[in-house]
This record gives structure tokens, C-alpha cells and sequence, in this order.
């Protein structure tokens, strides 16, 4: 696990947005794994400049989301589907068919997950797969005692992370109480990992996640098993590594 310590948030997306864009440029039929939430959306901002200016090409680029809130549909505007058309997709030249996010309305869950699976597969697999951390140390939505053999399913929020999340939605109870995540092993199947966290509330997570035992009560610190993860932390955010 290599860390890298930038100095605040605009560095760390800056550095994110660069090894992504290296990963499409040395790869432009790149399969990569996105995650949502508050501390991508300056990476995805970097990289939609960087398409502006005409540095970077997704029109071969394939691309799986991490999760997806049980009940949303792509059109509101709290689902993770309008989450990454408003801050990526919409602003690149992504090919709609190359984007793949699970489907929060599915009948089917179980049919719908194990597509999903079969969909990452059938790419050849996630190149690079980016991620951030809850407080809890969760990636994807796997909560704290998911096994580390999961692959894509329906999971149940913990109300830790739902109380993360309700400043998205006007009150916490209209936070949805299910999603559909990519599981632990699914996210260690990708070849490359990236992991970014800001500020002093990820702190603990992340000291856990580095420094920490490997077990599943800290899902991210399975990372530590895999050969190639690199953790972005700003300053605050590195604050207990030492
Ligand atoms: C989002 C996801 C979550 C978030 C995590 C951190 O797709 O899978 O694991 O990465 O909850 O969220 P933020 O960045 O909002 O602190």
C-alpha cells in the first residue's frame, strides 16, 4: 500500500485526477471502477477540464459504479445514476453504453447483481478502481462485517452511514435504507486501486485502514492484501498515519 500526503482537498483531486487521466491515456479502452459521494467530485471536475482542454479521450473508456441507493431512479436527482451524469458523464464524451451503474429499481435484485458481475467480467475486469472511505471504513457500501468473499448485492445501510449521507436528502429518513454494492471481492478483483480521503473525519479510517489489523470490522482494511493500492490523503486526513 503506497500513501501519498498532499497538502488539501484541491491536491488531492488534482493527484487523483492525474492518475486517472495517465490510466486512460496509457489505456484509452481503460475499465474503470467510480465511486460517488463528496470526495470525488473534485477528481471528476479535474477530469472533465482536463477533456476541455483536450488532454483526455473517454469514448473508449468503460466505466462501473461502485453502488446505488435501493429504490432511486436514474431521474432523481438523489440517485448516484444522476450523481455521476451532473459531475462526469454529461461533460466528457463517454460512449451511454459504456457506463454501467446498478440498477436502484431492479425487480430482480439477485438477477440484476449477478449482470452486473457478469458485465465487469465480460470488460476483462476493472483496471483501476477508485475509491473513497466512510467514517466507518467502509468502500462501496460494505459496512463494517461484511465478509471479505462478497461480490455485488443488496446491502442494508448502518445508520452511521446513513447519518453521513442525510445532508444529501432533506431529512435523514428519507435516506434509503438499502443499496445495491459492489462486493469486497469485487472491488479486490480490480487491478489497480485508488483511494482517496479528506479531511479530519476520515482520519481514524484511514490510520485503521493502513496501519490498522485486516479484518472485516474495518472493510478497507482488506486493502492492505492487495498488490497495488495507492491512498490519497490530504494532510488532515493523514493526520494520525505517524
Ligand atoms: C460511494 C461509496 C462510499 C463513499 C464513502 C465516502 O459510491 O461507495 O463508500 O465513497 O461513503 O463518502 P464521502 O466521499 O461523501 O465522504
Amino acid at each position: 500500500m503506497r500513501t501519498i500526503v498532499v497538502k488539501d482537498y484541491v491536491a488531492l483531486s488534482k493527484c487523483a485526477a492525474v492518475i486517472v487521466a495517465g490510466q486512460i491515456m496509457y489505456k484509452p479502452d481503460s475499465v474503470l471502477g467510480l465511486p460517488t459521494g463528496s470526495t470525488p467530485e473534485g477528481t471528476y471536475k479535474n477530469l472533465v477540464d482536463f477533456y476541455k482542454e483536450g488532454l483526455l479521450d473517454f469514448s473508449r473508456v468503460v466505466t462501473f459504479n461502485l453502488d446505488e441507493y435501493y429504490g432511486l431512479g436514474p431521474q432523481d436527482k438523489l440517485s448516484y445514476h444522476w450523481y455521476m451524469h451532473h459531475h462526469l458523464f454529461a461533460h466528457v464524451n463517454i460512449d451511454p453504453k459504456n457506463v454501467h451503474i446498478p440498477n436502484g429499481l431492479a425487480e430482480d435484485v439477485e438477477a440484476e447483481c449477478r449482470a452486473y458481475e457478469e458485465k465487469i467480467d465480460r470488460a476483462g475486469g476493472i483496471d483501476l478502481q477508485l475509491l473513497g472511505i466512510g467514517r466507518n471504513g467502509h468502500i462501496g457500501f460494505n459496512e463494517p462485517g461484511t465478509g471479505f468473499d462478497t461480490l455485488t448485492r443488496m446491502v442494508r445501510l448502518t445508520a452511521d452511514t446513513i447519518a453521513a449521507n442525510a445532508r444529501f436528502f432533506a431529512s435523514p429518513d428519507q435516506v434509503p435504507v438499502q443499496a445495491i454494492s459492489m462486493g469486497i471481492k469485487s472491488i479486490m478483483k480490480a487491478r489497480r486501486i485508488v483511494l482517496l480521503a479528506s479531511g479530519s473525519g476520515k482520519a481514524q479510517a484511514v490510520r485503521d485502514m493502513v496501519l490498522g489489523a485486516v479484518t472485516p470490522e474495518m472493510p478497507a482494511s482488506v486493502l492492505q492484501l492487495h498488490p497495488d493500492v495507492t491512498v490519497i490523503v490530504d494532510r488532515e486526513a493523514a493526520r494520525l498515519l505517524d
